[in-house]
């Protein structure tokens, strides 16, 4: 099978793309990708030579490009998105062209050379926050912030290609992922990396909102599972089934790496913060699907990981003009 991936060079992406080639000698694959911010040559560097492998950059957006980069390939897994919550909410346009607009173009290609399957990777914040309970397939989408609508928009653009052309289209909504190669700014390696140079780790509001930690590997194995076993116009939710709150994991990140809790600095909260996400992930389960990381032994590895590799995200804490642009903006006046 030849697949074009879209958006492979960002954290899951790049731990898919590895999985997939590393699974199945007859695998070849396509990586589109922009090069965002968010995208890393770096993350691929153990696949570069590999023959079942080409890279492309370019834009989901620009449709001469995915025409090129999808010739001959069976199917689309398509990660390519903006995805930082916080981001959004400085400024959503590139959120809206690519995670919508871009999405359009893909499926658009898909229709044209009659894909035998497209995979849309949605996301768990299409449903919004939950108080209690979890959400099934069959919620209803609430969300509620500027990346988290666009999601959605991308989320049904792509049913629609399957309920309006028969666009043999499998949606997929997991939780938050987490494991190497995530770049610094999201949660947990923005902690480690922080707590690592005795750096203030800033907790949005009470620390006690909740999210459900999905190891990216896990995230990945399901992805190559409902590739094969999976349903066209169905969506299916991918589940960590370890939810906690943020302050939890902030302990646990300072209790790996020896580091004293003083470096804990509540901050002013993210606006429109959802509280809780959590997953009901019984679909997938139901055809025979568990994911395998034990939490423990994921955030420890995860840890390690950061920790072994300093190679990889100090050039893009310490170099890189934007994320140390964007670290000013979003938190010079809160640690001020
Ligand atoms: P990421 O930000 O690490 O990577 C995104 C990748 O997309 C980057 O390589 C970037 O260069 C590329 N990209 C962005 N705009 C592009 C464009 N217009 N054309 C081509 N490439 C473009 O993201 P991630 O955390 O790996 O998330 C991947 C996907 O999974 C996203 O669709 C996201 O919504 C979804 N998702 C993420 C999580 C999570 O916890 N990280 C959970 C559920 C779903
Ligand atoms: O739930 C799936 C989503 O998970 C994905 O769709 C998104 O692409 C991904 O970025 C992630 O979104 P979150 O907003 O949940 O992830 P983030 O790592 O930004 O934040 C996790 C929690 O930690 C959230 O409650 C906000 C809080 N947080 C985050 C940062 C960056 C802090 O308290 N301080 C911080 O500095």
């Amino acid at each position: 099978m030849k697949l074009l991936v879209c958006g492979g060079a960002g954290f899951i992406g790049s731990n898919f793309v590895r999985r997939a080639l590393a699974g199945n000698d007859a695998v070849e694959v396509v990586n589109l990708d922009k090069l965002t911010y968010a995208g890393n040559p770096d993350n691929l560097r153990s696949v570069e030579a590999d023959p079942r492998y080409k890279f492309v950059q370019g834009d989901i957006c620009d449709r001469e490009i995915v025409m090129r980069a999808a010739e001959g390939v069976d199917a689309i897994v398509n990660f390519a998105a903006e995805t930082h919550v916080d981001r959004s909410l400085l400024g959503a346009a590139h959120f809206i062209d690519t995670d919508i607009k871009g999405v359009l173009v893909l499926l658009e290609e898909a229709r044209r050379v009659g894909l035998e399957r497209f995979v849309q990777i949605s996301t768990d914040e299409v449903y919004g926050s939950i108080e209690s309970g979890s959400f099934t397939e069959a919620s209803l989408l609430n969300p509620r912030n500027p990346y988290s609508a666009s999601k959605a928009g991308g989320d049904r653009l792509a049913y629609a290609y399957w309920s309006t052309y028969g666009v043999p289209v499998i949606i997929t909504r997991a939780s938050n992922n987490y494991g190497p190669y995530q770049y610094p700014e999201k949660l947990i390696p923005l902690f480690v990396t922080n707590a690592l140079r005795d750096q203030a780790l800033p907790l949005y509001g009470d620390g006690r909102n909740v999210r459900d930690w999905l190891h990216v590997s896990d995230h990945c194995r399901a992805i190559l599972f409902l590739l094969e076993h999976g349903t066209p116009g169905e969506v299916y939710n991918i589940a960590g089934d370890n939810e906690r709150e943020n302050i939890e994991i902030t302990r646990k990140i300072l209790h790996l790496l020896g580091r004293p809790e003083s470096l804990i600095t509540p901050v002013q909260d993210r606006v429109g913060h959802d509280r809780r996400y959590s997953l009901d992930a019984s679909k997938l389960r139901g055809l025979g699907f568990r994911p395998r990381v034990d939490f423990e032994e994921g955030i420890a590895e995860t840890v390690r990981w950061y920790v072994e590799n300093e190679w990889w995200w100090k050039p893009l804490k310490d170099h890189d003009g934007e994320f140390r642009r964007y670290y000013q903006q979003q938190y010079g006046e809160r640690l001020s």
